[in-house]
């Protein structure tokens, strides 16, 4: 099938196009978040968030729960190591009517699987669909699942893992085709992607290796997947959901020239000051930024400088000195 934009129905919710932003631990936070659907996602998510976090009401969880007002498709994805405290955080978050609510199967941390929850629920597909389930009867959203190909390579489940979850009620699948064991080195193995597809029959998204439109589109077009989450491709690039919007609909796209990068992240900043204060989103936009400028020349002595920006205003005088040593003589 052609690689085409199109609108996913995910269980009751219907989004209007099948490019979204994954969750990120430490990334995804509102301000970014904001820029990515300017750009174009069509779904974003939260980083993962503690289940135990909401039963502790826990300050710190609830603010990761905050919302802009122009993420109209919203997905909250929690961890949980039991069907108790994955039960009690979905009847919390309920009550801010994201679009869907997504567990946890992937993360390889290892104070995250400890727990019992992330990546240790690959062991344990029965505890995966108890999971599913609880959420499920004490929710009407959509309850989504985010999945790896197993914990290793000896124990590659993932047929029965989605299996596991789509029998408990799962509205739809992501699969990221690394094991637990691969982390996220190698490459992800789009071939169980389009296996996957082929066996279940709520939507299949897949994740892994996505750093440009053309990689979308393939993933699209040789796994027959609903929908694709850009993860690692986003960072300091919101513009790739325009690119690939472009990209799947005429052939050929616009990429962004170092004044809109630069630009770009210096409205993610003011958005991240106005949301948490100049000195914690100074401190935070840092990773941020020196995304926004990789591979333009000269950006490796701006890494230098912005790492150590401590205001708003460090940071412009560092982008403006930036932008104005760059060639071709560029008037600014
Ligand atoms: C820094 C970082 C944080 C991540 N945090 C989460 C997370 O909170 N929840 C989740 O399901 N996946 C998380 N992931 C996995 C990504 O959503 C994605 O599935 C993975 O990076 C593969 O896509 P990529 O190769 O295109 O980056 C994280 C990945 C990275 C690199």
């Amino acid at each position: 099938m052609p690689p085409r934009l199109s609108p996913v129905r995910i269980g009751s919710a219907e989004v209007p196009g099948n490019l979204f932003l994954a969750p990120l631990a430490g990334f995804t936070e509102p301000a970014f978040r904001r820029l990515c659907v300017e750009y174009g996602a069509f779904l974003t998510y939260t980083e993962m968030l503690s289940a135990e976090g909401f039963i502790r009401d826990n300050r710190k969880t609830r603010l990761l729960l905050e919302r802009e007002e122009n993420e109209v498709h919203f997905g909250v994805q929690i961890f949980a190591g039991s069907p108790f405290a994955a039960a009690s955080a979905v009847r919390d978050i309920e009550k801010s009517r994201p679009t869907l609510v997504d567990l946890n199967c992937g993360c390889p941390v290892p104070k995250v699987v400890r727990t019992g929850a992330g990546s240790s629920l690959l062991r344990n597909p029965r505890l995966l669909h108890d999971m599913v389930k609880a959420m499920r009867d004490h929710t009407s959203l959509p309850v989504t699942v985010k999945i790896r190909s197993g914990w290793d390579g000896g124990s590659v489940n993932y047929r029965e893992t989605a299996d596991a979850a789509v029998q408990a009620g799962a509205a739809m699948i992501c699969l990221h085709p690394r094991t637990r064991s691969q982390g996220y080195s190698g490459s992800a193995c789009w071939e169980q992607i389009r296996d996957l597809k082929t066996r279940i029959s709520v939507p299949v998204f897949g994740s892994g290796d996505l750093y440009t439109p053309g990689d979308a589109a393939r993933m699209l077009g040789e796994t027959g997947c609903d929908g694709v989450m850009f993860a690692r491709g986003a960072l300091g690039n919101p513009f790739i959901f325009r690119e690939t919007r472009e990209f799947l609909t005429t052939g050929a796209c616009r990429t962004p020239d170092p004044e809109e990068r630069v630009a770009a992240g210096l409205r993610q900043l003011d958005r991240a000051v106005e949301l948490k204060g100049e000195d914690a989103a100074c401190r935070e936009m840092r990773k941020h930024f020196v995304s926004y400028v990789k591979g333009i020349p000269g950006s490796a002595r701006f890494r230098a400088l912005i790492v150590q920006a401590r205001t708003r205003d460090e940071y412009r005088r560092i982008a403006g000195d930036f932008l104005r040593s760059l060639p071709e003589g560029r008037e600014r």
